[in-house]
């Protein structure tokens, strides 16, 4: 355990890092914006497996929000995050204060898996998590980085950023963890009230269902419409998307499931929350 379990400088991550690989530790890092839950350790304890120092970064990211979102009110909560962290594999907290210089000019577009889906509704997102991630692994350097399947888009364009510009680490994917009755977690579930978080935890079951129905042999469009239908009955404001789509490019698939990897994934408003999931799509033929 170093003396500092908390960093905030780039300095003194540095010193950390190089005194670590001068041992020949191997480094892994999982990046988060806080607000930390069950779903963040299990990250930790994924990379702990990989990497003899596991390296947290909590940054709550201005780049990847736009105007109008939750910005300002993002649960920002040092403290009680590093004391979570404590006792889980975590060696080091990294928490920068400033992350973009008054200068900076560079942006980062994005393509392939990060097109569609959450790009339809936030256009601005994974140009600006493309960006802080790419910061953050130049800060860090580590061998492994792991990100949740919880932000499955995210995942999969931060696997093509970084095969794309040739960036010396390996992604790692971790399954979603859920709450008892299957709500996926995630840092912004602490803004639903009680009659909110009833009618969230039904998204996953009426998503199961949808994706067992296309493993049954239904029609895609079908079986989405018809989940579309029972997201908003169940009392959800709108629904972004459900869709289905290749596993690996991200691809919309239509019609029958035919022998190929699949995901559902969907996006839905519950009050003023947006929510969002995914899971596999098990066809016997895939
Ligand atoms: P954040 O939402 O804090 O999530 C940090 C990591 O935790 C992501 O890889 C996310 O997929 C994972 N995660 C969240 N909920 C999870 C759950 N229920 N089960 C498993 N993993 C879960 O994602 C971000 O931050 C940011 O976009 C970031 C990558 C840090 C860039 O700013």
């Amino acid at each position: 355990m170093p003396d500092k379990f908390a960093v905030t400088s780039e300095n003194e991550l540095r010193k950390q890092i190089w005194s670590w690989r001068g041992f020949g530790e191997t480094i892994g890092f999982v990046p988060t914006m806080g607000a930390l839950h069950a779903g963040h350790v299990s990250l930790i304890t994924k990379a702990k497996k990989h990497a003899d120092k596991v390296v947290a970064s909590i940054y709550v990211n201005e780049t990847q929000f736009a105007q109008g979102e939750d910005l300002a009110t993002y649960p920002r909560d040092h403290e009680r995050d590093c004391e979570m962290l404590r006792g889980t594999g975590c060696d080091l907290v990294y928490i920068p204060e400033k992350m973009y210089g008054d200068d900076h000019r560079t942006t980062i577009t994005v393509g392939g898996p990060a097109l569609g889906l959450e790009t339809d509704d936030r256009p601005h997102f994974f140009a600006g998590v493309a960006l802080i991630v790419t910061k953050l692994l130049n800060q860090v350097q580590p061998d492994f980085a792991v990100f949740g399947e919880k932000d499955y888009q995210q995942l999969l364009t931060i696997r093509r950023l970084t095969a794309d510009l040739d960036m010396p680490v390996r992604i790692i994917g971790a399954p979603i963890l859920r709450e008892a009755d299957g709500l996926a977690m995630s840092s912004r579930n602490r803004y639903l009230d009680e009659a909110a978080r009833q009618i969230a935890g039904r998204l996953n079951v009426i998503m199961y269902d949808c994706a067992q129905k296309i493993t049954d042999g239904e029609n895609i469009d079908t079986a989405t419409k018809r989940a579309k239908a029972q997201i908003l009955a169940a009392g959800f404001e709108r629904v972004d998307y459900v869709a289905v789509a290749d596993t690996n490019s991200l691809a919309l698939l239509k019609g029958k499931l035919v022998g190929q990897p699949a995901r559902l994934l969907v996006a839905a408003h519950c009050k003023t929350v947006r929510l969002i999931d995914n899971c596999p799509i098990n066809c016997a033929d895939n």
